[in-house]
């Protein structure tokens, strides 16, 4: 390992500068496997955030005005940094989140693609001249970046979840103020100082570290400069921040929650079918938004599925993400783990089986053992609520149109899967699950080339591909007269 430390900072970042709380305060960030403090970093507060919106809103004038060749060279220098440092940034990653090593380059190297991508996107911005409705009129669009953007990220993807907003801002020639989650603060510093690395200018990135998320919140929300609000997090803190933005009429981007069907028919391939559980459940231990939640297996494969899941989640290795080989790290933090043994309990309560885990892992602390529930039934919570843990629940069902009526019976709609080999079923079910993304024959479906982003109360917007530029752009109308 080269010296990470050189990424781990003790400051805040505003206006190319590193800065301490005004009042000298700080909070301790802690590594989930044993709770160890790995550093302090500044508490900021209302004054800092104003800060850094003001020095947002001073480098705007001129980002804005550079070509977007300039800002995409800028952006490619950036992307490389980030591969060049991935070992560092991977590291620290793990320190502060607990993934395993593994899923943590992974994260790194997902987050670099967002920056590459939009490195290039940003150079293609184009508006259109449209057909007039006057013979001496001539009626044309370009496209404009919003302004300063505020970016709230969550601490399951520390990284990447930041880069896929800081990079179509920056390319589409915004400015920003980033507040990353309490617990990973320490890879958005890390960022920052890449950013300084690849001589972004001062002002155009901004961290604020806060252990007072809704002081910071209430600022990003209600300033008049802040133009727009990218959110990931909870469906929950996601209509708080949709409030506060509205006094201001800011343009929102919501990524939120889900409660992602994962479907087996009776003509899945079954082993394909347990490997895309696999993948779409136990990633980040279970702590993603498009983690499925809800696992809908057909009866008459419902014993052999559920076997030979059991049979492979047993080999899961659980322990210190840091370590070789580890596929499941622990939990964020001890209330995720109550929260998961109380959906456990609620389950066994109302006539669920514990397939296999259930009972807390002998390495205590957040580790909570990866888990498969039998016979789930709809009046569980562990079936309506989104669980962001290693908890598999499975529920039996015999037709179709009664399948995919249940997968759609939540207010969410962020990501949803089916295994099946009939191509008419594939694009019936396609198109019947109300969600914003369905993989087919796969547990995998991020990437940054195509949209994410949830229907219903899983959000508004989408992040990547094409689309996600969109995003921090206005569309300005210009019609020429006097022809
Ligand atoms: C999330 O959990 O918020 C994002 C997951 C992903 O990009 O795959």
């Amino acid at each position: 390992m080269r010296d990470y430390k050189r990424f781990l900072k003790e400051k805040a970042y505003i206006n190319g500068k590193w800065v301490s709380a005004q009042n000298g305060k700080t909070f301790e960030v802690r590594n989930p496997f044993n709770n160890d403090k790995i550093i302090e970093v500044p508490d900021l507060g209302k004054e800092e955030t104003i800060q850094a919106i003001v020095s947002a809103k001073v480098a705007l004038e001129k980002w804005k005005n550079e070509t977007a060749e300039y800002r995409a060279r800028l952006l490619k220098k950036l992307f490389n940094l980030q591969l060049d440092f991935a070992d560092e940034l991977a590291y620290i990653l793990t320190l502060e989140q607990g993934k395993p090593l593994s899923e943590a380059q992974g994260e790194i190297k997902y987050g670099a693609s967002f920056i590459e991508w939009f490195a290039e996107e940003g150079r293609r911005t184009y508006g259109e001249t449209i057909p007039s409705n006057a013979s001496d009129k001539r009626v044309l669009t370009i496209k404009q970046p919003v302004g300063v953007v505020a970016a709230i990220t969550p601490w399951n993807f520390p990284n990447a979840m930041i880069t896929r907003k800081i990079a179509p801002a920056l390319a589409a020639g915004c400015t920003v103020v980033v507040k990353p989650a309490e617990s990973t603060p320490l890879s958005a510093l890390a960022i920052a100082v890449l950013a300084e690395m690849a001589g972004i200018p001062k002002g155009v990135i901004n961290i604020i570290t806060t252990n007072k998320p809704i002081e910071v919140g209430e600022e990003l929300t209600s300033n008049s400069i802040v133009k727009k609000i990218s959110f990931t997090g909870s469906t929950h803190v996601g209509k708080i921040l949709m409030k506060q933005c509205a006094e201001t009429v800011k343009k929102v981007s919501m990524e939120l929650g889900g409660n992602a069907p994962f479907i087996v028919f009776n003509d899945a391939d079954i082993d394909s079918a347990v490997e895309g559980v696999i993948a779409s459940k136990f990633r980040n231990s279970g702590q993603t938004c498009v983690c499925t939640n809800r696992i809908f297996v057909h009866d008459s494969i419902y014993d052999e599925f559920s076997y030979k899941l059991s049979k492979e989640v047993g080999k899961l290795k659980i322990g210190n993400g840091i370590e070789q080989g580890i596929a499941i790290g622990p939990l964020i933090n001890e209330k995720a783990v109550s929260f998961l043994n109380n959906l456990v309990e609620d389950a066994s309560g109302k006539g669920a089986e514990v397939i296999i885990g259930g009972n807390l892992n002998k390495l205590g602390g957040n580790f909570f053992p990866p888990t498969i529930l039998g016979n789930v039934s709809e009046e569980m919570d562990v079936y309506n609520k989104e669980i962001f843990g290693s908890i598999a629940p499975l529920i039996r069902f015999t037709k179709e149109e009664e399948v995919i009526a249940m997968a759609n019976n939540t207010p969410y709609g962020l990501a949803s899967y089916f295994f099946s080999k009939d191509y008419a079923r594939v694009w019936r079910v396609s198109e019947g699950l109300d969600y914003g993304m369905v993989g087919v024959n796969t547990g995998k479906i991020s990437t940054t080339v195509a949209p994410f982003g949830g229907v219903k109360e899983s959000g508004i917007g989408r992040e990547g591909s094409k689309y996600g530029i969109e995003e921090y752009l206005e569309i300005k109308y210009i019609c020429i007269g006097g022809l």
